[in-house]
């Protein structure tokens, strides 16, 4: 399939754009690298423009004859969003109906959409299912749930696919190390546990060992970007005008801050400085998914299960390119 992904430089986007290369697609990103990177996709892939461009999508869409849409597109710092709700209504919300306005005017029906576990109820309990109470408590959260509702309205009226993927914590790196996670300004847990094994940042701190978790610290279900990009290839693939269906895409098992660290100092072989300090405001105790509806109904199963060999891929591409993309 012609696919265009928006926000397709990303670090999810990119990762899934390489998968779909790899597996008989024909992918192309869409993206104005606000946050993305040029060097993670070939450059002849790679198409430069804003999500709020309707007329610049409209025409993309029906130049390029594209099959199918994932969008990825989006701001998505849970910290960032409560500080500025205002551009995460513009970028996650208008930029969702932007699109939608453009698939209608040039008659694209396949659409799938990057969700988070962020739009449930944090008080439900875990794991969470898709039809778990969605809840937000941060704007990240609202955003995406609006998004999610605008799609489910237009898919309705004029007929369109869906899928909705709802992630819940991505990491890891290209297996074999070429490609991986590099932002402007990085929030992730992984990366900056990383950056700290490097000496890139003098330590990594942890937001609380208060929690009602087993070691205190908070439980998340990490899930490696090529299994976020399987979910994403067989949701594509099984998808027709007129269906609409909904995943959560997450391993399945909680891993705390604290055995995530650990794990960490396994894959690089020492201690990586650290220093415990106050909560983060936004923070969930524990966010744990069911992927069971994915396996039943996709027959996905994750080639990452375990958080080790997520770490493994991520040190190697940080260890190999310690300035990211920067110097490419
Ligand atoms: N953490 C630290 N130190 C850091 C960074 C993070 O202790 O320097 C902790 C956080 O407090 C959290 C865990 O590590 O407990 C993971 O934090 P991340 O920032 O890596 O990711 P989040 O859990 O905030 O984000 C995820 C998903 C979102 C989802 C959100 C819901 O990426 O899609 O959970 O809270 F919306």
């Amino acid at each position: 399939m012609r696919i265009l992904l928006t926000g397709g430089a990303g670090y999810v986007g990119s990762a899934c754009l390489r998968w779909l290369l790899r597996h008989g697609h024909d992918p192309l990103a869409y993206d104005d690298l606000s946050e993305g990177n040029a060097a993670a996709v070939p450059a002849e892939r790679l198409l430069r423009g804003d999500i709020l461009d309707g007329k610049t999508l409209a025409a993309t869409l029906r130049e390029r004859r594209i099959d199918a849409v994932m969008h990825f597109a989006a701001l998505a710092s849970v910290p960032k969003s409560i500080d500025q709700p205002e551009a995460y209504w513009r970028t996650n919300v208008l930029g969702t109906k932007c699109l939608l306005d453009a698939m209608l005017a040039s008659n694209v029906k396949i659409l799938l959409f990057s969700s988070t576990a962020a739009t449930y109820s944090f008080d439900a309990p875990m794991p969470l299912a898709e039809d778990s109470p969605q809840v937000p408590q941060v704007p990240y959260g609202t955003t995406k749930l609006a998004a999610e509702h605008i799609i489910r309205d237009y898919a309705r009226a004029h007929g369109l696919g869906y899928a909705i993927l709802r992630y819940f914590n991505a990491a890891g790196a290209d297996p074999d190390g070429g490609f991986g996670e590099h932002r402007r300004e990085e929030t992730h847990l992984v990366p900056l546990i990383l950056y700290a094994a490097l000496g890139k940042r003098r330590k990594v701190f942890i937001y609380g060992t208060d929690w009602p978790t087993r070691d205190g610290s908070c439980v998340r279900d990490y899930v490696h970007t090529d299994d976020l990009a399987l979910a994403h290839q067989l949701a594509v693939e099984g998808l027709r005008p007129g269906m609409g269906r909904i995943f959560n895409v997450g391993s399945g098992t909680g891993t705390t801050v604290l055995e995530a660290l650990r794990a960490c100092e396994r894959v690089v072989g020492r201690p990586i400085p650290q220093e415990i300090v106050a909560r983060r405001p936004g923070d969930p105790a524990v966010l744990v998914a069911s992927p069971a509806k994915l396996e039943r109904e996709l027959g996905w199963q994750p080639r990452f299960p375990r958080i080790d060999e997520i770490v493994e891929t991520a040190w190697r591409w940080h260890h190999g390119h310690p300035d990211g993309y920067a110097r490419r």
